[in-house]
């Protein structure tokens, strides 16, 4: 039986992955779906939504089928000005209140670092798959302080901490230099032996421990801390069969950059 599928994409490394696959058929020589391709979990309507984002988001963060998850990964994307490049990775959330969303992280050497000193507009995606949501957020960011970010700090394991400081985090690692002819490991030894830049980070860290040895209390370092994301629109959405979704954006009533203001949201439904 003759399919609408397109023909094979033979110069494409990936193409069309868990659409349905028109080489392998079943019984009835119909197309074998390889995965399920439909959102048809739940729906979103706008009488369930909480009047404040954050309420929503709480919800929606410690919904029971979460829980074996990992719920607070979500993606901080940042922008450089004037040169426009956007930067996004992976971070964890750590906070949240109504001020707003917040994550710990470098603000020395990092990417973001570099990015939100030129430009202090951030934004925030959560895919909680097994439960077919999303959830982004955008605004204003601003660093927590010395004394907030030590209350987290002092949540971490020791190691972390440490690592906190020993990391000049996103700089390039240097390796050691070649070690001359005669100690040159021969060929088909271990390619451990040959230092490609983490011995730096080894005796940073160990120049942190040292610092530190025998010290309970390790201070939070200057260059690191929280950044709260203070949200201008927050986005639910809930997949839907036939990229149908649910769409739900919450707008702060107050003009941007006016800080908390009335706490009120305008909340519209989006077209899918
Ligand atoms: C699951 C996961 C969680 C992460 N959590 C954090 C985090 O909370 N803070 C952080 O600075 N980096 C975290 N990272 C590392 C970042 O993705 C990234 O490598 C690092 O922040 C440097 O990025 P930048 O130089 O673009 O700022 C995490 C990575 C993964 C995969």
């Amino acid at each position: 039986m003759a399919t609408s599928a397109a023909p094979p994409q033979k110069d494409k490394l990936i193409f069309a992955p868990g659409a349905t696959d028109s080489t392998t058929t079943d019984n009835n020589n119909q197309p074998t779906p390889q995965r399920a391709a439909q959102f048809q979990l739940s729906r979103l309507s706008r009488p369930s939504l909480s009047p404040s984002p954050f309420t929503q988001f709480h919800t929606w963060f410690t919904h029971p089928a979460l829980t074996h998850s990992v719920p607070e990964t979500t993606t901080l994307s940042t922008a450089h000005l004037p040169s426009g490049r956007v930067s996004s990775r992976v971070v964890y959330l750590k906070e949240l209140d109504a001020r707003g969303f917040v994550i710990y992280s470098n603000f020395g050497t990092s990417r973001k670092a570099a990015d939100i000193a030129t430009n202090p507009f951030a934004s925030l995606c959560f895919w909680w798959k097994d439960v077919e949501r999303q959830v982004r957020v955008e605004g204003r960011v601003e660093r927590l302080t010395d004394q907030e970010s030590q209350v987290y700090f002092d949540t971490r394991a020791r190691g972390s901490r440490v690592g906190a400081w020993a990391s000049r985090q996103s700089s390039v690692l240097t390796p050691r230099a070649e070690p001359d002819a005669d100690t040159a490991p021969h060929q088909g030894e271990a390619d451990a032996e040959v230092d490609d830049g983490r011995a730096e980070l080894d005796a940073q860290v160990a120049e942190v421990q040292a610092r530190f040895v025998g010290q309970e209390h390790i201070p939070v370092p200057p260059f690191w801390g929280g950044l709260r994301i203070v949200p201008e629109t927050v986005e639910f959405w809930q997949g839907r069969e036939s990229r149908l979704h649910d769409r739900f954006r919450y707008t702060r009533v107050d003009a941007v950059g006016s800080g908390e203001g009335s706490g009120e949201w305008k909340i519209e439904r989006l077209s899918p």
